[in-house]
């Protein structure tokens, strides 16, 4: 095969209809909907201590049997990512930078202790995957087939050290707008008890752990009223890090922009670094530094930031209209979506739709 490894097919007996595909990809909001296959490779540790990857393949999709004492059940050991498949015009369909996702992907394995994935099985899964389940790629604007590839500690003990079997999946989910309905401005919580991450934590890595730490954040910030939750690092002027599940982007007056700077406690965003190069592309100054959260309250009100915007693979890019907690209140509740930031957002999803010249070859055909 193209991408060098062989995935053996064991296709569904019992796949959606076309009647509730369809009814699927009518309205697939976000993460509700699975395809019809899965892509699997496990690996293993064997007597003499070498490791290694086997066993590729496309199954039907379906529930996974794990030991009770699986690793990843008690301790967590687990990575995974984010990415879409997008249909052209011409119907053909495209990824967006897997390359770069496969090389996240074992930044984090690092972290976690996991092991690495060579390339040519990530690309594989991805691509055998959206083949076998072409149908259930969307074509509605701002639409996509949202592919989560994960790896998780399979082996059955429950001693603290890295496990020995672990296994690595892709699954696919078709996705309209993440926060559900019209793109329209976000209202954010500031978070002013919980952090997402520590020096020295798991902050960049893509890992189950660290989203779990922040969904009681999360659920503060929805029982508030607003769609995610803004994380800051207390321990340093209240730098502003990242949301719930997605990067920070502000507009300045004379029309750059800034975004928090990798400090080893961010998530080191595909979308985000996209971002910077188009922004880049279109004449604008990019700068990534520390930005506080008192720097964000006076920019608004003295109008030196002008927009604010979220982004990530789910979130495509959202515009944030208000940022508030129980005393302060920064921004509009009738907020209209930023020039800049819509600009921003038509250029990328332009080139993910090939609307727009890939001049970067972010593009691959699956
Ligand atoms: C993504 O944007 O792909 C993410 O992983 C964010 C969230 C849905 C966890």
């Amino acid at each position: 095969t193209a991408h060098g490894v062989e995935f053996s097919q064991q296709l569904s007996e019992t796949p959606k209809s076309a009647e509730e595909r369809a009814a699927v990809l009518a309205n697939p909001g976000f993460g509700d909907y699975f395809t019809d296959h899965t892509a699997v490779v496990d690996y293993k540790v064997d007597a003499d201590g070498n490791g290694g990857w086997q066993n590729a393949r496309i199954e039907p999709y379906g529930p996974i049997s794990l030991d009770p004492s699986a690793a990843v059940l008690h301790y967590g050991q687990e990575i995974f990512e984010g990415l879409k498949a997008y249909r052209h015009a011409d119907g053909s369909v495209w990824t967006f930078r897997p390359e770069a996702n496969a090389a996240r992907l074992n930044k984090s394995a690092r972290r976690l202790a996991l092991p690495e994935l060579p390339e040519e099985y990530f690309l594989g899964a991805i691509r055998e995957l959206v083949q076998a389940d072409k149908e259930w790629v969307p074509s509605g604007d701002g639409e996509a087939l949202y592919l989560r590839p994960f790896m998780i500690a399979t082996e059955a003990f429950l001693g603290v050290r890295a496990a020995r079997e672990v296994s690595f999946r892709v699954i696919a989910s078709p996705a309209g707008n993440y926060f559900g309905g019209e793109l329209k401005p976000v209202s954010i919580w500031i978070s002013r008890e919980y952090a997402r991450a520590g020096r020295g934590g798991t902050g960049a890595a893509k890992c189950g752990g660290n989203y779990a730490a922040s969904l009681i954040a999360q659920q503060e910030a929805e029982a508030n009223g607003c769609k995610q939750v803004l994380f800051l690092d207390h321990f340093n002027d209240d730098a502003v890090e990242e949301l719930g599940g997605m990067n920070v982007f502000f507009v300045m007056k004379d029309g750059s922009l800034v975004t928090p700077a990798l400090s080893g406690t961010i998530l080191e965003g595909v979308t985000r670094m996209s971002v910077i190069q188009v922004a880049k592309d279109m004449g604008r100054e990019v700068t990534e530094r520390k930005i506080t959260l008192d720097e964000w309250r006076d920019g608004v009100a003295s109008g030196e930031i002008t927009e604010v915007f979220a982004c990530g693979t789910a979130a495509v890019i959202t515009p944030i209209g208000v940022l508030k907690d129980a005393t302060e209140f920064i921004g509009s509740e009738d907020a209209k979506a930023g020039e800049t930031t819509m600009a921003i957002r038509e250029q990328l999803l332009g080139i993910q739709t090939g609307t727009v010249e890939d001049t970067h070859g972010w593009l691959t055909r699956l």
